[in-house]
């Protein structure tokens, strides 16, 4: 029996999120819960033939504090894409004020409802809103670092496909082999691709700014989509697929599957709280950071040291500035419920 409740399962994200995971047959109960139609995602998803019961849950008023915690109750897994998207010229950043208070609640209303589950953080900006979420744990004496994930995966998803393209292979088959760590905006989005010799060897035939280009694009690969969208938001089924994939590796996890990847999936993670805490001092201080994560009943049980991974000095530059924009972002979130009662 697997209950899976998603926060903001009528957005752009939260639908299709929501459907792939209907079609994951270890899921038993899918709650559904978003403050707009989530009665009708329910009805629709209800009639696909797979196992999960799908129930909605929308609030009856803006006090209802109940529902929330109804959908939430007994949950093994939360996935939180609820909050706005970026519209054209808006960083994600810009959605800080926004999207902290409704991670703040939704995350407040999980450590009452179902303290033990596993939680993944979609809402942006990641960097920042993963502090929260962990601040509002603490608070509530509550926080297993082990079980907090920021969603990172849509940088690897597109680091496979955007080199795929380039040296010419499967981007299916990079899954593993290359890894983005750091953080998910901007230049704090690192994708180490040095390590596996067969993919460092294809890099080095390139012109040096195709390499200069394929970073870039992973790093800003998310503009493409909110100007080609114009106005109407970000990405939403790529990352709902990307949402997924990690979803269904802690789903893995927790059914005890084999992870038949050389390199695991990354996660912005709390490195003290998951036994990272000298890879922490090493890179200079940040408390969250995505790393390669190795889940095991869903739950970190141990992680990859992106150094190991680190093959040339543009990659190991490309941390050190990560770690910059990361600081503030973090310290952002930790004092944004620091500063509330
Ligand atoms: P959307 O606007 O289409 O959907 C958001 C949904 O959240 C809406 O249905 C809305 O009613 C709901 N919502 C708002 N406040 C809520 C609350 N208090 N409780 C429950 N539900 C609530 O937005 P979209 O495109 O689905 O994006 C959602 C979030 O995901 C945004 O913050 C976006 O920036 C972020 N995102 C994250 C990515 C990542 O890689 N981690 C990639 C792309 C987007």
């Amino acid at each position: 029996m697997t209950k899976v409740t998603v926060c903001g399962a009528a957005g752009g994200i939260g639908q299709p999120l929501s459907m792939l995971l209907k079609l994951n047959a270890q899921v038993s109960q899918l709650a559904l819960y978003d403050i707009v139609n989530a009665a009708g995602v329910a009805a629709d998803l209800s009639h696909i033939n797979t196992p999960a019961q799908v129930v909605g849950y929308l609030p009856k008023s803006k006090d209802d504090k109940d529902t929330i915690k109804e959908a939430l109750k007994g949950s093994d897994l939360v996935v939180i894409p609820a909050g706005v998207p970026r519209k054209p010229g808006m960083t994600r950043a810009d959605l800080f004020n926004i999207n902290a208070l409704i991670v703040r609640d939704l995350v407040a209303n999980a450590a009452q409802a179902c303290p033990q589950a596993a939680i993944l953080i979609i809402s942006n900006p990641v960097n920042a809103t993963v502090a929260i979420a962990a601040a509002v744990l603490k608070k509530l004496g509550v926080f297993n670092p082990r079980k907090l994930f920021g969603v990172t995966t849509l940088d690897s998803v597109r680091a496979e496909t955007f080199l795929g393209g380039l040296i010419g292979e499967d981007p299916a088959s990079l899954k593993g082999k290359i890894s983005v760590v750091g953080g998910h905006s901007g230049d704090t989005i690192v994708p180490l691709i040095h390590f596996d010799k067969t993919i460092a060897a294809k890099v080095k035939a390139l012109p040096e700014q195709a390499y200069k280009d394929f970073v870039h694009r992973v790093q800003f690969g998310g503009d493409e989509v909110v100007k080609a969208k114009n106005g109407a938001g970000s990405a939403t089924l790529s990352m709902a697929y990307a949402g997924y994939r990690f979803s269904e590796y802690v789903l893995n996890s927790l059914a005890n599957k084999e992870i038949p990847f050389s390199i695991p999936e990354s996660s912005y993670v709390h490195l003290l709280g998951i036994g990272a805490s000298s890879l922490s001092q090493k890179l200079g201080g940040p408390e969250f950071f995505s790393v390669p994560v190795i889940l095991r009943n869903g739950q970190v049980q141990s992680s990859l040291d992106p150094f190991s991974l680190v093959q040339t000095e543009q990659e190991k530059q490309m941390i050190e500035t990560a770690v910059k924009g990361l600081l503030t972002s973090i310290s952002q979130g930790t004092s944004f419920v620091e500063g509330l009662k």
